[in-house]
């Protein structure tokens, strides 16, 4: 199977590729190589490529500036998207795309599954929800999956870190850190989301999916989790949302239940714990 991965330098198209390498003809897409938000690039490279499987991880992630830039959030984050669906379908190519938990207000307070209304507090929330009914409602061959608190060795692009790279950077800098205990979720690493896509698209069944790690946390929870694996001597303390003035409203409780791909038994996502464990001592952090 010929596999083009967009976004493929990215935090999760790291490990995409490497992941999908082995066993199968993975093309590489850079944003060099690609412009999403531009439909006839987009048919000239697809078309050209001429993939079976495209797996898109291109996205507009950085959550405060979408809200002082939301025409550029949506083009990338809903236009694109569109743009990709719509080529996949006439082209025939199987489209997987990749989208959020922000979906959630997160005011149910249990596990998120696919059967529940989304409902978007914020900017990005908005145009990745919109990125989802392009890629469900313009392709017949799709598959849209939300991911977590997400965190691999490349640190995502956009952003230029992620919690973990962010939180041991401070741990440095700073006399004392504090970590909101207020947002709960089930941060994920890109490694496992890999894995547990190449199961997926194995298993064709199109449609919107969760994949996130096993159980829930709060960041200042897996913050602690961090501290204690790697013996860090700076203070940690718990704080609340509220210590942190921003623009942007989040969800205090964003936890993803992988029902689908439990019913269809590839579910293999780990408990979120055994999962950062392993990320920390194969990373060697
Ligand atoms: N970070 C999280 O915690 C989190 C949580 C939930 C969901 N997600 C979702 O997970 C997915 C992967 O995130 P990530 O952290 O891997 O992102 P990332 O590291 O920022 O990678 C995104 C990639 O897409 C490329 N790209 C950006 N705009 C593009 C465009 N217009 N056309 C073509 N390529 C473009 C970027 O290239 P350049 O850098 O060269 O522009 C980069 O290679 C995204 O859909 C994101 O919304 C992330």
């Amino acid at each position: 199977m010929k596999v083009a991965i967009i976004g493929a330098n990215g935090q999760l198209g790291t490990d995409l590729v490497e992941v999908f390498s082995p066993k199968q003809n993975v093309i590489s897409l850079t944003h060099a190589e690609i412009e999403i938000t531009d439909i006839d690039n987009v048919k000239k490279v697809l078309t050209s490529v001429k993939p079976d499987l495209l797996l898109n991880t291109a996205a507009y992630n950085k959550v405060p500036d979408a809200e002082k830039n939301p025409i550029e959030a949506f083009k990338i984050n809903a236009l694109g998207v569109r743009n990709l669906a719509k080529i996949c379908q006439d082209e025939k190519i199987r489209f997987l795309h990749y989208s959020t938990d922000y979906v959630f207000d997160g005011k149910k307070q249990m596990p998120y599954t696919e059967n529940d209304m989304p409902n978007p507090l914020n900017v990005y929330g908005n145009t990745k929800l919109s990125g989802e009914y392009f890629a469900l409602n313009y392709c017949e061959y799709s598959f849209v999956v939300r991911v977590s608190g997400i965190y691999g060795k490349v640190p995502g692009r956009s952003k230029g870190n992620n919690f973990i790279t962010s939180i041991l950077k401070q741990a440095k800098e700073r006399p004392e850190v504090k970590v909101v205990n207020d947002e709960v979720l089930t941060p994920t690493p890109t490694l496992w989301i890999a894995k547990n896509t190449l199961e997926l698209v194995q298993a064709n069944s199109y449609g919107l999916y969760h994949m996130s790690c096993e159980g829930e946390v709060s960041w200042y929870e897996f913050a602690k989790t961090i501290w204690e694996e790697l013996k860090i001597k700076t203070p940690l303390h718990p704080a609340s949302v509220k210590d942190f003035p921003s623009l942007v409203k989040r969800p205090f409780y964003s936890v993803l239940e992988n029902q689908k791909l439990k019913t269809l038994g590839i579910n293999q996502m780990p408990d979120w714990k055994e999962a950062l464990v392993e990320f920390l001592k194969k990373n060697n952090i």
